[in-house]
């Protein structure tokens, strides 16, 4: 045994189905057992520092409880996103029942991969642009990568908009990036902060708004949404706001003073952002042309809850209308009605941003096809909001716009890249904040034929399984992040109602 060794804990308190958190001087440690073995490693999650004891275990995978970032047991390798790195590993030994952890973290040097002269391009430098570039060193590419964004220097995290930004929790400048500054020098990335004018999917060839051309072998297209235009007359002066990037959210909350704002479209921004205006106390209101928010994705019954939601912390809602025209200080109402409004911010959805492509055919929502190794043409790959990919299990394609989808894409289109055969298996997820609640959705599914709750719903306490052809397509859960890190894992495969709620109940 190494002397600096320090007996940290009894292996037969240690549990095989979740973490134990130890402590060694000021480390946090997290040890997880498998049988007589036990490993160590970092016990925050290198995302965004989530206690990983509180996750879950499945399939031999660590899961994170707060966005079911994935790592193997066996040597803390990254799994699945948001995270963009695997997990700090300790070395750690049993010895006659006592479990003994290293101080210092285990740092074996990477191996050195093969001098490679070819270029990768990466165009979009957002949630799976920033996976792409790490994704790729990581499966052994060492040629040249450029990444082109027009939105950032470093790539961002852009879900803290409608969550902390807006409320004014964060200054937009304060808002984390997604990799370490100096990941980009260390792994030599070559950033541009440019658009992308033209890429020719044919001759394999982009080129950037400032005039550089780039020649490359594979590229991979993340370029996001664009806002789509509100239709309706307006003033001249009327404020008419979106969220989508830094510069928005500080454009908001500049223009927010003392306002009544009317948000318009019921979508998880808009409804993210009524409950940061809540916060600062401006008087809301969402207008949008459904009956219940949400009622698509989640059913009427779970929608309705986050309408009460909102409704008691002072969002007043207009639900089957849509705007008819927008004046200077208010909204008009296809009723007729009119609403006092000094901002009206639009939460009407995003186009993928792919006009600049040629070579292959758009789809009419702007959309890319792709297969299950997110391939659009030979050396040339799709992900995140702009790719129309296969669901496992699925025969169509469809866009989902997801931030872990997102790098989910990016992770299996550069190890493609990167001359690996690797296909999406994930599932898909992701978080909205309303009201200091986080809510976790997992899976995919349109219109349930039944949604079985567990739980109180109106306490915002719940498990929810949304059935399709009698399996469970999709999980919205608030304040069960355990049993949602079990299911990010277990939904790989197909579960039945019972299967589901045995894996969430542990
Ligand atoms: C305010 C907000 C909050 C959100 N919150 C959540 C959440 O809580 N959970 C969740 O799962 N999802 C959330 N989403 C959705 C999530 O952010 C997106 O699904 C995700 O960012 C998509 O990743 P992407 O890499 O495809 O695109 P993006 O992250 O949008 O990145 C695309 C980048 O490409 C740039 N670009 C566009 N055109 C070009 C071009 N021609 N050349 C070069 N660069 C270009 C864009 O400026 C942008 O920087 C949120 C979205 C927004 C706007
Ligand atoms: S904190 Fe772990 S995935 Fe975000």
């Amino acid at each position: 045994m190494h002397p600096t060794m320090q007996k940290v804990a009894r292996l037969a308190e240690l549990a095989e189905d979740r973490g134990t958190r130890v402590k060694i001087g000021d480390t946090p440690i997290m040890l997880v057992r498998e049988g007589d073995t036990v490993h160590a490693y970092t016990a925050d999650c290198p995302h965004a520092g989530a206690p990983l004891e509180k996750g879950g275990i499945c399939n031999g995978r660590i899961v994170c409880p707060w966005h079911k970032g994935t790592f193997e047991i066996s040597d803390g390798s990254l799994v699945e996103p948001p995270a963009l790195q695997g997990l700090t590993r300790y070395a750690s030994l049993v010895d006659e029942g006592d479990v003994y952890v290293s101080p210092e973290p285990d740092e074996s040097p990477p191996a050195r991969p093969a001098a490679d002269a070819s270029t990768m391009f990466i165009a979009g430098a957002g949630a799976a642009g920033a996976a792409a570039c790490a994704a790729l060193r990581e499966a052994g590419f060492n040629g040249r990568i450029v990444l082109a964004g027009t939105d950032a220097k470093i790539p961002y995290d852009r879900t803290a908009l409608s969550k902390f930004v807006v409320a004014g929790d964060m200054p937009p400048d304060d808002v984390p990036p997604l990799l370490d500054p100096a990941f980009f020098s260390e792994q030599r990335i070559e950033r541009i902060e440019s658009q992308a004018v033209r890429l020719d999917a044919a001759k394999k060839q982009a080129e950037l708004a400032d005039g550089t051309i780039i020649d490359y072998e594979a590229a991979l297209v993340c370029t996001g949404g664009i806002p789509k235009p509100m239709d309706v007359p307006r003033a001249p002066d009327a404020r008419v706001l979106f969220l989508r990037n830094r510069d928005d959210a500080g454009a908001i909350v500049e223009a927010l003073e003392n306002s009544k704002a009317v948000i318009v479209g019921a979508s998880f921004i808009g409804l993210e952002v009524a409950s940061c205006l809540r916060k600062r106390k401006i008087d809301t209101v969402v207008v949008a042309p459904g009956k219940i928010p949400f009622a698509t994705q989640f059913g009427e019954r779970i929608g309705a809850m986050f309408k009460r939601l909102h409704e008691a912390n002072g969002v007043s809602f207009r639900m089957g209308r849509n705007i008819s025209a927008i004046e200077r200080d208010a909204v008009i109402l296809d009723d007729g009605e009119r609403i006092a409004a000094d901002v009206v911010i639009a939460g009407t959805g995003v186009k993928p941003a792919t006009s600049f492509i040629t070579g292959i055919p758009i789809a009419d929502d702007g959309g890319i096809d792709v297969d299950a190794r997110l391939c659009a043409a030979p050396g040339l790959y799709a992900a995140g909001d702009v790719a129309r990919f296969p669901l496992p299990r699925s025969q169509t394609r469809l866009r989902i716009e997801h931030w872990r989808v997102a790098q989910q894409h990016a992770r299996v289109a550069a190890y493609n890249m990167a001359g690996k055969r690797v296909e999406y298996e994930g599932v898909p997820y992701f978080w909205t904040y309303h009201f200091e609640k986080r809510f976790d959705y997992l899976g995919h599914v349109s219109d349930p034929d039944e949604v079985v709750i567990d739980g109180d719903l109106d306490a915002q306490k719940f498990i929810a399984y949304l059935m399709k052809d009698g399996e469970v397509g999709a999980v919205v859960a608030c304040e069960r992040e355990d049993a949602t890190a079990r299911l990010a894992e277990g939904m790989r495969a197909t579960l039945t109602l019972d299967a589901a709620r045995n894996l969430a109940n542990g």
